[in-house]
């Protein structure tokens, strides 16, 4: 029998992809170099040997789709399992940590590696970094420096600050957990609270948690308009 790793990847599928238009399908089933992108997303996790199962979190709607797809593309398919994501992005990583303890297979311990299904251009190293940084100091997220300055305007009109660019950095995904911990500090949000943090490290760092950066690629770009698309194709090799 195959060692415990007690580290799962999350690859987060859940979402509609309004802002890419009106598409017949969710941007996370277009095609870039004539693969679904979320097959190339897998494509990366199933072949780092770090995982016990790789979670695929789709819509309900789109499950039977999923599986098929990865039938069709992903031979060494035995580590995947496809679950219906949640309604919010943090509520699609929840089910997937609720599936994780359902098995029994939550602990302390457990790592998460959760990841947007649209960004197929993530590392091993990337990967490899996560898992660690999860492992020995509980969270991480991975950024890159910001390379535009980034301007504050809360009335949307006029400028109310000018963060020092050297300290700003634009996240990323992955995004990795002790997963039990995660479940724990959001269930202690309130339904407010839920709605304004959106970002799962948000939820980290607002109760007081360490999140420590693991380096991003600036080509690890999330699709997220039609003009990524473009921009995924010229990067695909
Ligand atoms: N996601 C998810 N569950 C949700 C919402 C989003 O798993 N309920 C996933 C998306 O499938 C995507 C990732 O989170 O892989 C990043 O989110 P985003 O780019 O905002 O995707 P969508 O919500 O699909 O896009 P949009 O905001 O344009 O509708």
């Amino acid at each position: 029998m195959e060692e415990r790793k007690n580290v799962y990847g999350v690859v987060l599928a859940g979402g509609v992809g309004a802002r890419m238009g009106n598409v017949e399908k969710p941007k996370q089933f277009m095609e870039v170099g004539g693969k679904p992108i979320i097959v190339l997303v897998l494509e990366k996790f199933i072949v780092h040997p770090g995982f016990d199962k790789v979670l695929v979190l789709s819509p309900k709607q789109w499950i039977r789709y999923t599986q098929d797809l990865i039938q069709k593309y992903i031979p060494q398919n035995s580590r995947i399992e496809v679950l219906e994501g949640g309604s919010t992005r943090n509520e699609t990583i929840m089910n997937a940590i609720r599936y994780l303890d359902a098995q029994g297979a939550l602990d302390d311990e457990t790592v998460i590696v959760t990841h947007d299904s649209v960004r197929p251009f993530v590392t091993h190293r990337i990967i490899e970094e996560n898992i660690k940084a999860a492992q020995q100091f509980g969270a991480c997220d991975t950024v890159v420096p910001a390379s535009d300055t980034i301007v504050q305007s809360t009335s949307h009109q006029i400028i109310s600050d000018i963060p020092d660019r050297s300290i700003m950095y634009q996240g990323q995904t992955p995004q990795s957990f002790k997963a039990r911990k995660l479940k724990q500090v959001y269930e202690s949000l309130s339904v407010q609270e839920k709605e304004i943090l959106t970002d799962a490290c948000k939820i980290f760092v607002m109760k007081g948690e360490e999140v420590r950066l693991v380096q991003g690629e600036v080509y690890n770009i999330k699709i997220t308009y039609p003009y990524d698309l473009k921009v995924a194709e010229s990067l695909i090799v």
